[in-house]
């Protein structure tokens, strides 16, 4: 049966690419970030490619909290309700701490802590008046462990973002609402665009599939693609933090 899936920052790489795999499985699409030509781009391409689906697109800033509650609710009402709410939309901007650019690791802080915090409610604001609905939070294999360098305030707030959903899970476990905390490692998208040599990197294309069959299976938690980063994301999570730091570039 189609669903009605909302993905925020569906305008490039990973939850674009949702979008197109979500819409071939035959679900109905609520699309938002702050790019509306590119969402309205994205719309035109899946509705000529899949004639029966739906999309929806609206223009949001996840750091205006306000809005987040405005537009998730107004998506529920264009549809009579969401499924499944992917809350996606982040930055991967970041400095080591202490050298200056706290402008930088406040931003990165900020939309995807407080961000992702604002979309969690305003998604379980309508999940509980439906009594159900599937939470999926991206987090990232770095939330594994503390992180050095340009990543330590990215991957605190991908921890955050996981201990959010599992806090949420706790609270909801033998209803018909589900969490899943998705950890991909790395996939190609806007946000690594211009790092050139990174380990174990996959396609948009192949990390997304990864990503979209565990959300499907609505998996409590899922390291993708499952290889090399479940090995390597016990590795980080369970070695004595000297040897971790040598898997952590
Ligand atoms: N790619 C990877 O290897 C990787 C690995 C682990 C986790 N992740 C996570 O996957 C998610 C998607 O990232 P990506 O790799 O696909 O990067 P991306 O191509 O840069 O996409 C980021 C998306 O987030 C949206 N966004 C950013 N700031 C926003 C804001 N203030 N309000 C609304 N939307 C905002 C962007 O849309 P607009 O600019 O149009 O608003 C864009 O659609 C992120 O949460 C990222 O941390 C990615």
């Amino acid at each position: 049966m189609g669903k009605t899936i909302l993905i925020t920052g569906a305008s490039s790489g990973l939850g674009e690419e949702m979008a197109r795999q979500f819409a071939a499985l035959g679900h109905d699409l609520a699309l938002c970030a702050r790019r509306t030509d590119r969402l309205e781009r994205l719309k035109k391409e899946l509705e000529t490619a899949h004639p029966g689906c739906r999309v929806e697109c609206r223009a949001l800033d996840v750091n205006d909290h306000d809005a987040v509650f405005e537009v998730f609710r107004a998506f529920a009402d264009d549809f009579g309700g969401l499924d499944r709410v992917v809350v996606n939309a982040g930055l991967g901007k970041g400095a080591p701490l202490g050298t200056g650019r706290f402008d930088a690791n406040r931003d990165t802080a900020v939309t995807n802590f407080v961000g992702a915090l604002a979309q969690t409610e305003a998604a379980m604001e309508i999940f509980r008046r439906q009594e159900r609905g599937h939470l999926v939070m991206i987090s990232s294999v770095s939330a594994m462990r503390g992180m050095p360098k340009t990543v330590t305030t990215y991957a605190a707030t991908k921890a955050g973002v996981a201990h959010l959903a599992e806090g949420v899970r706790a609270e909801v476990l033998g209803t018909q609402i589900t969490v899943s905390v998705i950890y991909p490692g790395y996939i190609r998208s806007e946000m690594n665009e211009r790092v050139k040599h990174v380990p174990f990197m996959v396609s948009t294309e192949k990390g997304v599939s990864a990503m979209v069959d565990a959300i499907e299976k609505e998996k409590a938690s899922a390291r993708v693609p499952a290889w090399p980063w479940v090995p390597v994301g016990f590795a980080l999570r369970h070695l004595p933090l000297p040897l971790a730091r040598r898997l952590m570039g």
